[in-house]
């Protein structure tokens, strides 16, 4: 049995796209294995969202092949990466097999056979496949507790500085009522919770209304909501959503309906509407805080995270400022930020990446330090209540501790009697909340 080990970079799409390749390997009688030295097969699923995430995946081919032991496994790269090098990625990093492409990740193993069988620096850039299988075997979730579903992929909307639509292609949506039957094999084989996922959920738009008809909403987006919410799974969550497709009628959907769950991640990117615009995102700061007020308008609290990027070309002194009034008057949960990275290819490329990397520090550095504090203040906001946690693992850190999520999304530790006790995992239970420390509450089981 031919060994494989699979390292994901990247966002959940990735990570997804990695849960069904892994399914297929083992199905055709691959063993997937944690220990990279012991694979007779390396794949990587790449990103390349910024340079340092591109290079993550020339390092690991690097150090593979720098290693002087006897087995010396294929390589094959999967992803992003693939798709937008495709055949310069064999001389830009030496001893690469293979090279499959974003919609290709169905034929992983077809890959691995065509090069066992001799064939040197096979690459498979085409389409998917029509009758391609968006299920995923138990085995091979990336959590075994929650269940990611690709609602759409790709994105229409090119933004100046993203690689995205390069690497994904155009927004093609999956028609509701075969998501809806992925929902209910998920729900009938015990998941508590999943994930709509897509670039872009919310600019959700299938071909047909099959599955919806029976749904109100204002968009396909909120009807697949109310009609995913119908089938009684106890959790869903869903992300990225994007600001100018975002209609108030999500949030009306996740008030009406219990199950769908209190946490909404609206990247902005900036608080400048010059940088808005020459980002080319469609909305102005103006209509997002009209969003935003709905949200935090809902009767139970929703959580609220966000993207930035510092450094943007011409970006001055003044947009970072108002990047930072902007975090000030929203009060997000948590933020992830990132400096500028120019993108071969994408039209901000073209801009000169004048501000310095010196300066890029600087605000990414001042951005986190004030995020912070309103992280801070909406951990502690949770001590001394309860919140119902589905129990998804051991902590790393405290094989004592474990570990899981509420439903707006944040990570809850909490000690279990027994080390590596089994016995509340994959179930949602009611934990009181004590203290907060970064990123994380720590509470007891009442
Ligand atoms: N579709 C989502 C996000 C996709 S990429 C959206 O529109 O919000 C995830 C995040 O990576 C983005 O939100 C952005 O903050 C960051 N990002 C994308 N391209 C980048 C670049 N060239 N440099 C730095 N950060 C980038
Ligand atoms: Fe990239 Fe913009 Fe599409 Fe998000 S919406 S994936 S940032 S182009
Ligand atoms: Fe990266 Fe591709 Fe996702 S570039 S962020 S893995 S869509």
């Amino acid at each position: 049995m031919k060994k494989v080990y699979l390292e994901t970079f990247g966002c959940q799409m990735n990570v997804s796209d990695s849960e069904r390749a892994a399914s297929s390997l083992e199905s055709k009688g691959y063993e997937i294995i944690s220990d990279e030295n012991l694979a007779d097969i390396v794949l990587f699923n790449t990103c390349s969202v910024r340079e340092k995430t591109e290079h993550k995946l020339y390092s690991k081919v690097g150090k593979i092949r720098s290693q002087q032991n006897l087995r010396k496994p294929l390589i094959g790269v999967l992803g992003c990466v693939a798709q937008l090098e495709g055949e310069t990625l064999f001389q830009k990093s030496q001893g690469i097999d293979f090279v499959l492409g974003t919609k290709a990740v169905g034929r992983v193993s077809n890959a691995i056979e065509e090069v066992l069988n001799g064939r040197k620096q096979f690459l498979d850039l085409g389409k998917r496949e029509e009758n391609y299988d968006w299920s995923v075997s138990e085995t091979q979730r990336n959590s075994p507790h929650v269940g990611f579903i690709p609602i759409i992929e790709g994105c229409n909307k090119f933004c100046t500085y993203c690689i995205v639509p390069f690497s994904r292609g155009r927004e093609r949506s999956l028609v509701a009522f075969q998501i809806i039957q992925q929902v209910l094999k998920l729900r009938d084989e015990g998941i508590k919770e999943i994930h709509l996922i897509g670039q872009n959920v919310n600019s959700y738009r299938p071909k047909t209304e099959e599955g919806l008809e029976k749904f109100k909403g204002a968009t396909a987006f909120s009807r697949l909501l109310r009609a995913v919410a119908a089938t009684g799974i106890e959790r869903i969550k869903f992300t990225t959503s994007f600001p100018r497709d975002f209609h108030s009628d999500i949030v009306d959907a996740i008030n009406e309906n219990e199950n769908l769950c209190n946490w909404v991640h609206l990247p902005v990117q900036s608080g400048s509407n010059d940088i808005l615009k020459a980002m080319r995102r469609g909305h102005s700061i103006e209509s997002y805080l009209e969003k935003i007020d709905k949200i935090k308008s809902a009767p139970e609290r929703i959580s609220l995270t966000s993207d930035f990027i510092v450094g943007f070309p011409n970006e001055t002194e003044k947009d970072f400022r108002e990047t930072l009034k902007l975090v000030e008057y929203c009060q997000f949960d948590s933020s992830y930020v990132f400096k500028y990275s120019p993108r071969p290819g994408t039209p901000a490329f073209q801009m000169i990446d004048n501000v310095s990397e010196k300066e890029k520090t600087i605000r990414f550095l001042e951005f986190e330090k004030i995020q912070k504090i309103y992280q801070q203040m909406a951990l502690q906001s949770y001590i001394n209540k309860t919140v119902d946690v589905l129990v998804e693992k051991f902590s790393s850190k405290n094989p004592k501790e474990l570990s899981g999520h509420t439903k707006c999304h944040k990570v809850v530790n909490f000690e279990s009697k027994f080390e590596r006790n089994n016995e509340l995992m994959g179930k949602i239970i009611k934990i009181k909340v004590t203290k907060s420390k970064a990123n994380t509450l720590y509470g007891n089981v009442i």
